[in-house]
Formats: structure tokens, sequence, C-alpha cells
């Protein structure tokens, strides 16, 4: 079924990294409008309980309703993990999340089923387990997961390489020895994502929640306008031009 009928989406974060699922989008540009709304306020959900990052995503719902979207996407992994179904319950427009599309990407990649997963997230993410169920059902036996809480705000303090990611990604990595893929299962992490897989020495493939999203609505029907620009407009509970000049350094 063609969807060419979705032109504009609400795509929904904790704060600032679900525009590294913007960035993914826009580049595929299979939308003609993009609002974004990050949560600035109360950023980060990660170490959040289920039912306050429920309740906060129900609010991003009613914000959403001022703008005539046409779908849902819920960027961040710590929603897409816990408010989906009460999202999808409450909602007029299909809400989609990034965790079913980074599952998906897994498989896409054809790894043998003796490969060796690891997952990170947040501490919601990874605590809800819907990764770690995912990835077993595809038959992967063989599958970590962790929640490297500081590289958040390392990232958000836009430090990309240098001694003190090195001494975080040590202190989170060093047990774990030659994954074959790693899922970035967190908005912020894709940012990271050469110093991650670069931390090990055979070079791990990396599954992206924001090129996992756009290949998962092309694949099920979305179709690219290459010839139309997507148009963004950033909305924030807090600080939108911050927001803003955050989107202009990664976008
Ligand atoms: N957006 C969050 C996620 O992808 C990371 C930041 C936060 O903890 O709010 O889970």
């Amino acid at each position: 079924m063609s969807h060419s009928a979705f032109k504009r989406a609400g795509v929904f974060d904790s704060g600032a990294g679900g525009l590294t699922v913007v960035k993914s989008l826009m580049e595929r540009r299979l939308f003609d409008e993009i609002i974004y709304y990050g949560d600035t306020a109360r950023v980060p959900y990660g170490p959040k309980d289920p039912t306050t990052i429920i309740r906060y995503a129900l609010e991003a719902l009613e914000f959403f309703k001022n703008f005539d979207i046409d779908l849902m996407i819920t960027a961040c992994n710590s929603v897409s993990a816990h408010a989906l179904q009460e999202l999808r319950a409450k909602a007029e427009f299909p809400v989609y999340g990034v965790i079913e599309p980074g599952i998906m990407a897994l498989k896409n990649a054809q790894l043998p089923l003796s490969s060796r997963i690891l997952v990170l997230g947040t501490k919601a993410t990874i605590k809800s387990g819907r990764y770690q169920e995912g990835i077993k059902k595809l038959g992967y036996s063989y599958v970590e997961a962790i929640a490297p809480s500081l590289f958040v705000p390392i990232v958000e303090e836009g430090v990309f390489k240098g001694k003190i990611l090195e001494s975080a990604l040590d202190y989170y990595l060093k047990e774990y020895r030659e994954p074959d893929a790693i899922i970035l299962g967190c908005t912020h992490f894709p940012l990271i994502a050469d110093a991650i897989v670069n931390y090990f020495d055979n070079r791990p493939i990396s599954i992206h929640s924001g090129k996992a999203i756009a290949e998962y609505l092309e694949r099920n029907g979305f179709e690219p306008d290459i010839k139309n620009r997507t148009k963004l407009r950033i909305f924030a509970s807090e600080n939108p031009d911050g927001l803003k000049q955050i989107a202009k350094k990664w976008l």
C-alpha cells in the first residue's frame, strides 16, 4: 500500500537527541514537513520510571494535536520502549517507534545467528528488555545489553572524541569483546558511533535508529520525494532557541 498522502510527520524526543533521527528522515526526503518536539525541560527520560515516561509521552501527543500531523515518530528509544501502546491507543494517526525498525535493520543485515549482539541504550530502554526480546526472537542467542548512561551527557556536551570519551568507552565496554553488531539504542549514540565501533578491533556493524526508521518507513510504503526538501519546524518545552542552535550544528 502506498502512503504517499502522508506528508507531515511529528517527531518526538525527550530533548535534542532525536535530531539524529530527523537527520536521517530529512536525508531520505520522506515528508514535506517535520514538526519536532523536544521535551528539553524534562530531559533525560532514560533514568525515569515507565509511568513517568508514559505520562510525558501522552502530553507530547496533546502537543501534536495542534499540527494536523499524519503520523508520529517517537525518536526516543526510552519512549519507544515504554509508551507506544498507550500512544497508539490514544492517537488518531499512526505512531511509530524506533525499536522494531532497529530490530528489522539487524535482521536485514543477515548476520549468522551465532553472532554476538551488543545492545546499548538508556536504563529505561535496557530494563524494558524490548530489544533483547526482539533480537532473541530473530534467533540470536548471544545478546548482551548495557546502559552506558554517561554517554548521553558527554554527547550533550559536544564531546565526540578525546580522553573523557575514551575513559567512558573503557569504563562501559572493556568487558565486552568483539561483538559482531552493536545496536545504538539511544538517540545520542549515533553521534559517537565511530568511537564506539572503533573501540573494538573487529569493527562491528552498528545499527542506527534514524537510518532504521527511515528504511522501515520506506519498506512500509512511504515514498521518498527527492525533489522536495523537508521543512523542519522545531519546538521545545524549554529554550527552543537552544534546541535550534543544536539543530544547526547536528543537521
Ligand atoms: N532520547 C533518549 C533515548 O533515546 C536519550 C536521552 C534521554 O535519556 O532522555 O532513549
